[in-house]
């Protein structure tokens, strides 16, 4: 998937901008607060209907306008066009997102058409955070290649909320109410079993791609570990996964009405990363924190493109600033062999490593929400 064109309306502190961007490495060069990461974040709105962080419309619509829009025009590996726009309207507190001028119906259709890979500072928290941003992770990467685990886990997460209801308004009620929670847990278990199936399956498949890519980062002899830990033990297939859930829930029964939520179930399971066996939360150097998040976004960008059967574009923003010469210029190679590159920096040292041939660098300056196009490609050396 190539993004063509972009064009922000009254998107954060962008009032018009519009960049035709390279089928290559495009750069966004500029100081600090002067919109380069807003850029990208207009980008995830046409990918992922929403910002890559927390920010809600609201807050990414212009502080002094009353909505935004964000147009992309892209062409797919299969040189099908697509013109995407997403509109903000807060008077109305709408958001209307159209491909080729049809409405999409649930902004959660639109995940997986135009696949992106963001490295971002606040993906950090995959690796140094709490099991949930890496449940996060993982779903988010099975979301955007799998329609039906999507699905899965939407619907999941209303049975959740629906089956703690029950189990708070007991506590609330001093009221044991088991003909209440009993259907609730037949469908929670037939549900997260698929979630707990689909989780398998991937971290099998995402394991060896992210030991490839480490190799390729690092370029050092360490050996990197992704593990599943459901939260209660269960062999592989869909029988054994069902009975252990069951006998799980039956086990944690008391505790969970003691409690009031369920304690049980694919919201509690965990993903544990290791390097050379040892677990990079408690035991990893800031050095290989960073170098296991570039693996395992360069691992998702190449489970999505074999997933989706499109490349992804990739989205790299201030990465290279916190890096040493020699893996920025690593990591520029490898990604200017990939696709559609966007990179935000504040050095304009970091494009030297580009190498020019292969990916056709554009370089953009930005400036108080405006962008400059720097023509010349000779310049770029
Ligand atoms: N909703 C908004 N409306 C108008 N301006 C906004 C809005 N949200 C953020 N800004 C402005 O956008 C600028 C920040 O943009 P952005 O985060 O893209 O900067 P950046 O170029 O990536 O900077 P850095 O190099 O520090 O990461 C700030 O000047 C901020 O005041
Ligand atoms: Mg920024």
């Amino acid at each position: 998937m190539k993004l063509q064109r972009l064009v922000l309306e009254t998107f954060r502190n962008h009032e018009q901008t519009i960049v035709d961007c390279s089928s290559g490495v495009n750069l966004f060069l500029g100081d600090n607060g002067e919109g380069k990461t807003n850029i990208l974040e207009g980008i995830s709105y046409l990918c992922l209907s929403k910002s890559f962080y927390a920010a809600n419309d609201t807050i990414v619509m212009n502080v002094q306008k009353n909505g935004f829009v964000v147009t992309g025009d892209f062409l797919s590996d299969a040189n099908i066009f697509y013109e995407t726009r997403v509109v903000f309207d807060k008077l109305q507190n709408q958001k209307t997102i159209t491909v080729n001028k049809a409405k999409v119906d649930k902004a959660s259709s639109l995940l997986g058409q135009f696949p992106m890979v963001i490295l971002s500072p606040e993906q950090s928290s995959i690796t140094f955070g709490s099991p949930s941003d890496r449940r996060r992770f993982v779903d988010f990467v099975i979301s955007q290649s799998s329609r039906t685990y999507l699905e899965y886990l939407i619907e999941y997460k209303r049975i959740l909320k629906q089956r703690n209801k029950i189990l708070s308004d007991m506590i609330f009620s001093h009221k044991e109410n088991n003909t209440a929670i009993e259907p609730w847990n037949e469908i929670l278990v037939r549900v997260g079993t698929a979630l707990v199936e689909k989780r398998i399956e991937f971290i099998e498949d995402f394991q060896t791609i992210v030991i490839d890519s480490y190799a390729t980062v690092a370029g050092i002899a360490e050996r990197p570990e992704i593990s599943y830990v459901p939260s209660f033990k269960c062999a592989a297939g869909k029988e054994a996964i069902e009975t252990t859930f069951h006998q799980a829930l039956k086990d944690r029964d008391q505790e969970e009405r003691r409690i009031g939520h369920s304690l049980v179930g694919p919201h509690r399971d965990e993903f544990i990363f290791k390097i050379n066996k040892l677990d990079t939360r408690n035991f990893a150097s800031q050095g290989q924190h960073k170098t296991f998040l570039i693996a395992i976004k360069l691992a998702e960008f190449f489970y999505l493109k074999e997933r989706c059967n499109e490349i992804p574009i990739l989205l790299l923003d201030d990465v290279l600033s916190e890096m040493d010469g020699r893996r920025s210029q690593r990591l520029l190679e490898t990604i200017a062999e990939l696709g559609q590159v966007f990179i935000t920096s504040t050095d304009e040292r970091a494009l030297n490593w580009i190498p020019i041939v292969s990916s056709n660098p554009r370089k953009f300056f930005v400036r108080q929400g405006t962008i400059n196009r720097v023509e010349d490609a000779a310049y770029i050396r």
